[in-house]
């Protein structure tokens, strides 16, 4: 089991070399292992085409190295430097309205550029070449962050002529695709592969279907993309870790497809920026605005554990203010600590921060660091040398026992509701989140994983909100798997084509449990639909069933319909509950599952890894975790829990 350790970004290209060594010795005196470099450095390695200039690097590569440091080496591709983009201005995106996305910030380029990805392949193959096996090269970062700035999909010629082969390839006949997109809607009908037009600029919405096989093709592109980089990394450097840092709430590409050609999956972690920009509530934002979501970073810890297949880190830890979210709050004291703790909790192998130095030029001026511009330590720099020596003590290892609740996360489905929310604002991703936060608030350590068989096995709860369409042999899995099942809203209202199928919603899944969705109705913010004999309502959704004899309403709207069914280990939800009713609906299928939960005050989260529990207080008050302790003694923090105070302790495992 790899012992959890800390590392940095950074970025020599930015500092005169003569402070690289001194730089490294800091990184070492407080605890750091690793450090990344190198992510958006094209023009300082190759000024002009094919004249590479690599000396540089391996002077900062030997000198990180010499301190003791492991370096993870990034692919320059997220940043094609000007001569490049002047060679082939064709490799440049084009975003909905059509327009070029022009060269002068990063990720200017279409995955779907031949030129362009021939490109890469060769800077990729000449840095490969010259550091593969260079002892200070642990790990290999691709690229950086896929699809930021919204990049995943382009509206190029070049995207549009991948897509029409696409589309060839899926469905052989012109026939079978105007068929599968019912085309003949609005005579959309097309008479070959090359009739096919991208899916913007439409007079009104462009047809669903042509939208989600835009989205599956450009998802592909991304994977293909990364998979060459994977492929030339794996020849050069045996051995090595190869990652790519993936974002917080973001669907554009189906992560787990992406993750199946990596060693490890990472992400980039911003708790305060991404509380910023999702659509909480003000009173929620100004409650967490110094600490985040207390349940948005374990999320994504958990879906990119499934990613990386049980290897992960976090590839960039937000140290304190950051620069690109509406507001940009300084975290609270203690709150880049418990950041760190909440990853290691979930099995982290590594905590990276970002980034080493604030830079005092150019777009990220405004971004914190674990040093001030003129090099003098920032807060973040004293946190990470106290994590270090505690992490030493706590001897804490990346290792997570699998979960018996699975909650399944399914990246079709995020797109088929992004392109069809029937209400403005339903969101699958919000959806599967208040799922996986109802279920942390009552102690819950869960896996999140694909609708796979392989994934669903061995479970005693398997809750799925909201999969769009049955897939093949998940129905029958989820039938034998002797699980409790919890189906939520708009499971199965659509065949993978993006119809309706032909029994009505959820399709196939009423073999689980024995209902029929008549009627869909969305609601606006602030209509609710209250439950009858127990707090809690829908809000923004809500269905109407029939069902069949054997089923038992388990709660129904003050209006009489059935808000939760049962029958034998199925249930079906039948809209968005609020946090009260999800906790109801919880605890129910919980208590069917025998599984034991805890309640938690309401700023307490836990989460056990191997035989630590961990403690969070993501709150503003002391709090006393006596309870919760059992008497176990503390291995880490103090019983009565300060605010954003973390305690582990050894637990007793079976
Ligand atoms: C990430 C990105 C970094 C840096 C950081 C700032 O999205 O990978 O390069 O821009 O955000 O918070």
């Amino acid at each position: 089991m790899t012992k959890q350790r800390l590392g940095v970004c950074y970025y020599p290209e930015h500092w005169p070399e003569e402070r690289w060594a001194e730089d490294a010795c800091r990184m070492r005196e407080i605890g750091l292992h690793i450090v990344r470099i190198g992510e958006f450095a094209w023009s300082r390695l190759e000024p002009s085409d094919g004249l590479y200039e690599f000396d540089w690097l391996r002077r900062a590569i030997d000198t990180l190295h010499g301190a003791g440091l492991e370096i993870v080496l990034g692919t320059p591709t997220a940043t094609p430097p000007k001569w490049l983009v002047d060679k082939m201005p064709d490799m440049l995106a084009h975003g909905a309205d059509g327009l070029v996305r022009k060269f002068g910030s990063r990720r200017h380029y279409c995955f779907s550029h031949a030129g362009f990805a021939r490109e890469c392949d060769r800077i990729v193959n000449a840095l490969a070449e010259a550091f593969g096996e260079h002892p200070g090269v642990k790990a290999w970062q691709t690229d950086n962050e896929y699809g930021c700035h919204d990049t995943v999909e382009s509206y190029s010629n070049a995207a549009l002529e991948a897509f029409r082969s696409w589309c060839a390839r899926k469905y052989g006949t012109v026939e079978s695709l105007n068929q599968a997109w019912g085309n003949v809607f609005w005579s959309m009908e097309v008479s070959s592969f090359d009739d096919i037009e991208l899916p913007n600029l439409t007079v009104t919405v462009p047809n669903p279907s042509h939208r989600l096989d835009f989205q599956r093709f450009s998802s592909d592109q991304v994977t293909n993309f990364n998979r060459r980089q994977v492929e030339i990394i794996r020849r050069h450097s045996p051995g090595r870790t190869i990652l790519h840092n993936f974002m917080g709430s973001f669907t554009a590409f189906d992560h787990y497809a992406v993750g199946q050609d990596l060693d490890a999956a990472a992400w980039d972690s911003y708790p305060l920026g991404f509380l910023e920009r999702s659509p909480r509530g003000e009173e929620f934002k100004s409650r967490y605005m110094r600490v985040g979501n207390p349940d948005f970073q374990a999320f994504h810890h958990d879906l990119y554990r499934a990613c990386g297949r049980g290897r992960w880190w976090v590839m960039e830890q937000q140290p304190g203010a950051v620069n690109w979210a509406s507001w940009n709050p300084a975290p609270a004291p203690g709150a880049v600590r418990l950041w760190t703790y909440e990853a290691f909790a979930a099995g982290a192998e590594v905590v990276s921060y970002f980034r080493w130095r604030q830079a005092p030029f150019a777009q990220e001026q405004m971004h914190e660091a674990l040093l001030l511009p003129n090099s003098e330590p920032n807060e973040a720099y004293h946190v990470v040398a106290r994590v270090s020596q505690e992490l030493s003590a706590l001897d804490a290892k990346a290792q997570t026992a699998r979960s018996p609740i699975a909650l399944i996360f399914d990246y079709e489905s995020a797109w088929a509701w992004n392109i069809e929310p029937h209400g403005l604002d339903f969101s699958y991703f919000e959806l599967v989140l208040a799922f996986y936060g109802g279920l942390r608030r009552l102690g819950l350590s869960v896996d999140i994983v694909p609708p796979t068989q392989q994934a669903i096995a061995d479970r005693k709860l398997i809750i799925a909100p909201g999969l769009f369409a049955t897939q093949k042999g998940l129905v029958q899995a989820l039938g034998e798997s002797g699980a409790i099942v919890l189906l939520g809203p708009r499971s199965g209202s659509k065949t993978k084509d993006f119809q309706i199928p032909p029994v009505l919603p959820p399709g196939e899944f009423s073999s689980l449990v024995d209902v029929k969705v008549r009627r869909v109705e969305s609601l606006r913010p602030g209509a609710r639909i209250p439950v009858d004999c127990a707090e809690g309502y829908f809000e923004g959704w809500r269905e109407f069933l029939t069902h069949g004899k054997n089923v038992k309403a388990q709660l129904r709207s003050i209006d009489g319909e059935v808000v939760l069914a049962h029958n034998g280990r199925g249930y079906y939800l039948a809209g968005r509950p609020d946090e009260c009713l999800l906790d109801n609906v919880l605890r129910q299928v919980l208590t069917a599952a025998k599984l034991t939960l805890l309640d938690l005050p309401q700023d307490l989260r836990v989460r056990d890894n191997g035989a630590i529990r961990y403690v969070f207080n993501y709150g503003d008050a002391t709090t006393d975790i006596s309870s919760i302790l059992g008497g176990a003694p503390l291995l880490l923090g103090e019983a009565l829990l300060p605010p954003r105070g973390v305690a582990a302790f050894s637990r007793i495992t079976d």
